[in-house]
């Protein structure tokens, strides 16, 4: 079977964001499974937008191509003002033909104690209208600036982040494999 490819998003643009730390070591954790391929989507790489929307004039082409290939997403997003990062609505909104029936886990980041969970809430249902299918499996990442030192690393006393890591790849490959098997053996007929 081929490697699955699953898309790791940053979700935000904020100059000093935390969010780059955890969204790097479930990039790290990812690299070490072997059945899968990581693709690490910053939206900074794709601001400006040129505007709202999916024009054909507006859609950035790269990210089409990623999306086009993508079998799964891990989206890893700070929450702001109990929602998610304009920037990263602004980027799923650039292209809404290559989402439907794709598993996505989300993974919230706060420097409060809710670790982004009402963001998570939050972002479920544009994902859902932009044909996503949402693992159960969420991440957490509160207090994300005593989880990680000062090169972003993330601190002993937190290792077991990497379990609950470990599992949410588990379960957002299983969905994956069972939304691609159906896409490249059903749909393609
Ligand atoms: C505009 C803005 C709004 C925020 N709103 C919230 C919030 O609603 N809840 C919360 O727990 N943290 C909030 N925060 C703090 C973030 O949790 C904090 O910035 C954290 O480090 C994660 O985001 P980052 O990637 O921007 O660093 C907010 C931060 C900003 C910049």
């Amino acid at each position: 079977m081929d490697k699955l490819n699953i898309t790791i998003i940053v979700g935000t643009t904020r100059k000093n964001r935390m969010s780059i730390y955890p969204a790097m070591l479930v990039k790290k954790i990812g690299e070490e499974i072997d059945e899968i391929l990581i693709t690490f989507v910053d939206v900074i790489d794709f601001f400006p937008l040129p505007g709202e929307g999916n024009d054909e004039e507006s859609k950035d082409s790269r990210w089409v191509d990623i999306n086009k290939k993508s079998d799964a997403y891990i989206i890893v997003a700070p929450e702001y003002n109990h929602g998610y990062p304009g920037s990263l609505k602004m980027l799923l909104d650039n292209d809404l033909g290559n989402y439907t029936h794709k598993p996505v886990c989300i993974a919230g980041v706060s420097s409060g104690m809710f670790g982004g969970a009402r963001m998570i809430e939050n972002l479920i249902n544009p994902l859902r209208e932009m044909g996503f299918v949402t693992t159960h499996s969420d991440l957490f990442f509160p207090k994300v600036q005593d989880m990680f030192d000062e090169n972003g690393e993330l601190k002993a006393e937190f290792n077991s982040q990497i379990d609950y890591i470990k599992k949410s790849f588990n379960e957002l490959i299983w969905m994956a494999k069972c939304l691609k098997w159906r896409r490249d053996n059903l749909d393609s007929k």
